[in-house]
């Protein structure tokens, strides 16, 4: 299933503050990138990426957790929802929500995630705290296919980002930031086409 150009069709899964889904969107704009943001759902309504959909002219849909009886309940309303807009492929951006193995194995392949280490390192919340407190020298991104086992599906694509000294959780956060959104778009580039990393991309970036 594929939408006008023969683009593929896909939902942006948010949380917060949704820069990685902007990244995204401003990789869509370009007719040549195989993917248009079809529709961007968030969990939470005061997720700030929410409005930042909206003002990109973002087809959006709030799903508000708290108003579901459990997790397969909001789990099963997102995956109606995905269907009726003809959506192939989930890229989760910041989606602080675990999703369980039934609506996993449904999209099987299909649902990618953005992970601020390079996995399988690092794993879980505060992936930043756990890089500062390992005095690693060299942390990154990492993009995967999403499995029922958290961070641990195989992985697209990475990218590299030294520790440099000194930094905080907010210095090195903010780098890792400005990587993450020039490999998300590439990443799902890579995961839709099957082909090598375009020739622009830079060596911090690495393609599986
Ligand atoms: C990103 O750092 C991503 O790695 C993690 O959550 C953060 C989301 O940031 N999963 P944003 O909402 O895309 O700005």
């Amino acid at each position: 299933m594929s939408g006008a150009g023969g683009r593929t069709r896909v939902a942006v899964l948010i949380s917060g503050a949704g820069s990685n889904m902007e990244a995204l969107a401003r990789a869509a704009r370009d007719r040549a990138f195989p993917a248009e943001i079809a529709l961007v759902v968030a969990n939470r309504p005061e997720a700030p990426g929410l409005a930042k959909a909206e003002a990109r002219k973002l087809k959006t849909a709030l799903l508000d957790h708290t108003t579901f009886p459990s997790r397969a309940a909001f789990d099963g309303v997102l995956h109606q929802v995905l269907l009726q807009e003809g959506i192939d492929v989930v890229c989760l951006a910041g989606f602080m929500r675990l999703l369980t193995p039934g609506f996993v194995m449904s999209w099987e392949g299909r649902i990618l995630n953005i992970h601020p280490s390079l996995l399988p390192a690092f794993k879980g919340r505060d992936a930043i705290g756990q890089a500062l407190a390992a005095g690693v020298k060299i942390t990154g991104a990492s993009v995967h296919v999403v499995t029922p086992d958290m961070d641990s599906g195989p992985i697209v694509g990475q990218i590299a980002v030294p520790v440099l000294a000194g930094d905080t959780a907010e210095t090195l956060g903010r780098r890792l930031q400005a990587a993450e959104h020039r490999l998300y778009p590439q990443a799902l580039w890579l995961h839709l086409s099957g082909q090598q990393l375009p020739a622009a991309a830079d060596d911090q970036l690495i393609s599986l």
